[in-house]
């Protein structure tokens, strides 16, 4: 990536954390890896990114001993994951500076494990931030009656109205974001909760269902599915 005069307009980078162990998923390598519709995972992740021309870059962060991530032309990759998603982001955005990104680039941070993200939501996403202050994530309304548990029994129903499902892309410029991760700690699980605890109030953009997190052993068969029936 060329250096950012500090003048430029602000350019789009798409940041990519591949470097968990998928322990959930229950696969013997990490789920990031695992066959797909003929190929890896994570190439479904990276196809779809690489359908939305608004971006200058897309990085990939791996763990420090991966050999599995494929190489390709339109996608770089960075070993320095680190032990949770939110250290994996934040070494990311370094880098991404390191490799001439700017203060004021949006960054959009996408999980590898979420295969099915289409350009065209990518798309709206950045349509509805890029003159947002904030900026913001794609997310779900909550479709299921919510419950409250303890020991395995509904103690209570929670209000479903006005909850939403957080997914990825999740769009922040990056300073912001840097910063924001720095303070939240290790305990965030995604971008935006970082910005909220800044006192910020990231947009929500209407995402899909399908754009689920590959997580557990049957999510596979099910991204498998929507992939092929896309095909046809
Ligand atoms: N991730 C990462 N670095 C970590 C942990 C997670 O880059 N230390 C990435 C994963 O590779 C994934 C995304 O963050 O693409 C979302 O995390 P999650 O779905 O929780 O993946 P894993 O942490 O790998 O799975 P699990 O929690 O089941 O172990
Ligand atoms: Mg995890």
């Amino acid at each position: 990536m060329a250096a950012h005069p500090p003048n430029a307009p602000a350019r789009l980078h798409a940041l990519i954390p591949a470097a968990g162990t998928g322990s959930r998923a229950g696969t013997a390598q990490p789920k990031q890896y695992e066959p797909l519709a003929g190929r890896a995972l994570v190439l479904h992740t990276l196809e779809a990114l690489g359908g939305v021309s608004r971006l200058a870059s897309i990085l990939v962060v791996v763990s420090s001993g991966d050999s599995l991530m494929p190489r390709g032309a339109g996608w770089q990759v960075a070993a320095c994951g680190g032990d949770t998603r939110a250290a994996s982001v934040g070494n990311g955005l370094a880098e991404l500076q390191a490799r001439g990104a700017g203060e004021d680039d949006w960054v959009l941070v996408h999980d590898a494990a979420r295969c099915l993200v289409t350009p065209a939501q990518v798309d709206r996403l950045i349509d509805e931030c890029l003159a947002d202050e904030v900026g913001g994530l794609l997310a779900v309304p909550l479709a299921d009656t919510l419950k409250a548990a303890q020991d395995g029994r509904a103690t209570q129903t929670l209000p479903r109205e006005g909850k939403w499902l957080a997914q990825t892309p999740q769009m922040f410029r990056l300073g912001v974001l840097r910063r924001a991760l720095a303070q939240a700690g290790a305990g965030v699980t995604d971008e935006a909760s970082a910005i909220e605890a800044l006192g910020l109030r990231p947009r929500l953009v209407a995402g899909s269902a399908q754009n689920f997190k590959v997580t557990w052993p049957e999510d596979f068969a099910l991204a498998q599915a929507v992939l092929e029936s896309r095909k046809r």
